[in-house]
């Protein structure tokens, strides 16, 4: 614990130089402009892991953005974790809500204000700062993998085929990913499960051009009015999602578990005060946090259709458009739900249109058992690093393709998040608490270690 502590203390500086480089990087995975800065990207980590001690490194092209491969094989009776995590970033935009260039990272209030500060470039460094360090100390008690794609932000496309492609490569006893939030920077977490997605988007078109709204208002069918009057109708007065089936491989938690649940440290008001907003709102019958854990949702991410610009237009769209997502839990199959939305949907359409459905991306939900070899030494890294046992969390996020690692190289993860839902990830001025950055490169080692020593 001291030579953790004191390795980092002696290179703090350089662990964050390093890290602002791989922020200067726009690797942004949607927008084609950024093509080349993911491979530089690639190239760039792994340089990385070569430099803190990797015995190989290699960058595989996919059909879409390098997926990096890195190892440290010390001794096959050792047990083995495979890091993963992503270099890729949401877009940035609208930029000018940012306070300082989402590419060129700042230091204010103790934190690190950029796109990825948080999402998952700082998290995913302190992996390899914390690997460095147990090579430089002699510490290292197992053989260590990294799996570091750049597409996880637009739905792994290219991930499960290479896993099938690299399966012995691949081979390991846990993977280990920092991805995700903790409660507060005094309150350590675990998560215990992520949702799952199903990603739509929809189209409804009418008439076949736009039309001057008094010469047919009225009279026509005007597919902005009728699709938001088929979204209006997708939940109930409840908030229960409205299409058929969506709710019949839905696991109901026990009474227990919701009590274990509602044990989690949580102020409606700091929570509702820390959005600008009066009131929750959500399925009747459920808690905030049942509501984002154990639950399913809809939302409308996008909605657009007919003249947006400056003043008025009077005109009658030809089209209107969505982009819809579903957040699963167990056992919802992703592609069952977007059949089953796809088949409502278009049910629901009145003559006079015509709607098409686009099923984009989505993943299966993932639950963490909370009594393995793998979570017991995970919260004792945390209660060491922290002081405070870990409380097992279900987050409402989606790592999609943390349930197709476990179908397809059949490895449970450990969801060892450092971020907070302040960090702001995907919005403007995302940022990361410098003391979550390091207590993650000084928890991280701990979990080696003790993994090593509760596996024999
Ligand atoms: N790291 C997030 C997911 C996350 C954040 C999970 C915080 C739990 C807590 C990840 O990069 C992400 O943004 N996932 C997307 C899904 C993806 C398919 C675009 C999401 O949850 O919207
Ligand atoms: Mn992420
Ligand atoms: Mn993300």
């Amino acid at each position: 614990m001291e030579e953790i502590r004191k390795y980092i203390d002696e290179n703090r500086d350089r662990f964050l130089e390093e890290l602002f480089d791989l922020i200067r990087i726009p690797s942004v995975s949607a927008k084609e402009e950024n093509r080349g800065d993911m491979v530089k990207m690639a190239e760039h980590l792994k340089q990385s892991l070569l430099q803190a001690g990797a015995d190989k490194a290699e960058v595989y092209p996919t059909d879409g953005h390098p997926i990096l491969y890195g190892e440290k094989m010390i001794d096959p009776a050792l047990p083995t974790v495979l890091v993963y995590g992503h270099y890729d970033v949401q877009p940035a935009e609208p930029f000018d809500l940012w306070e300082s260039n989402p590419f060129e990272p700042v230091v204010r209030d103790g934190k690190i204000y950029a796109r990825g500060a948080d999402d998952d470039k700082g998290q995913l460094f302190m992996h390899v700062k914390a690997f460095e360090m147990m090579m430089r100390t002699g510490t290292l008690t197992c053989n260590v993998k990294f799996m570091v794609e750049g597409e996880e932000e637009i739905g792994s496309v290219n991930l499960g085929k290479f896993c099938s492609d690299h399966k012995n490569m691949l081979g390991a006893d846990v993977i280990l990913v920092s991805d995700t939030t903790m409660i507060a920077s005094d309150i350590p977490s675990i998560t215990a499960g992520l949702r799952g997605l199903s990603y739509m988007e929809v189209e409804v078109t009418g008439p076949n051009r736009d039309l001057h709204s008094g010469l047919y208002g009225g009279a026509v069918a005007n597919p902005c009015n009728i699709l938001t009057k088929m979204i209006a109708s997708l939940t109930d007065e409840d908030n229960h999602i409205a299409i058929p089936g969506f709710y019949d491989d839905v696991i109901e938690a026990s009474p227990e578990e919701r009590r274990e649940m509602a044990k989690r440290p949580y102020n409606e008001e700091d929570f509702k005060a820390s959005i600008d907003i009066d009131a929750v709102m959500g399925e009747a019958g459920y808690t905030t946090h049942e509501r984002l854990g154990i639950r399913p949702s809809l939302d409308v991410n996008g909605i657009w259709g007919g003249y947006t610009g400056e003043g008025a237009k009077t005109i009658l769209p030809g089209k209107a458009y969505a982009k819809i997502s579903m957040r699963l839990v167990p056992d919802q199959d992703n592609e069952k739900i977007a059949k089953l939305f796809e088949k409502h949907f278009k049910s629901i359409a009145p003559a006079g249109v015509r709607v098409t459905v686009k099923y984009l991306h989505g993943g299966q939900a993932y639950v963490s058992p909370i009594d393995t070899t793998e979570y017991l030494a995970a919260a004792r890294a945390m209660e060491t690093a922290f002081g405070k046992k870990p409380i097992p969390v279900r987050s409402g996020g989606s790592i999609p393709i943390i349930s197709t690692f476990e179908k397809i190289l059949g490895t449970k993860s450990i969801l060892l998040g450092f971020g907070l839902d302040s960090d702001a990830i995907h919005s403007p001025n995302e940022s990361y608490p410098l003391y979550n950055f390091y207590k993650g490169i000084e928890t991280i080692p701990l979990f080696y270690r003790y993994y090593a020593e509760m596996k024999k």
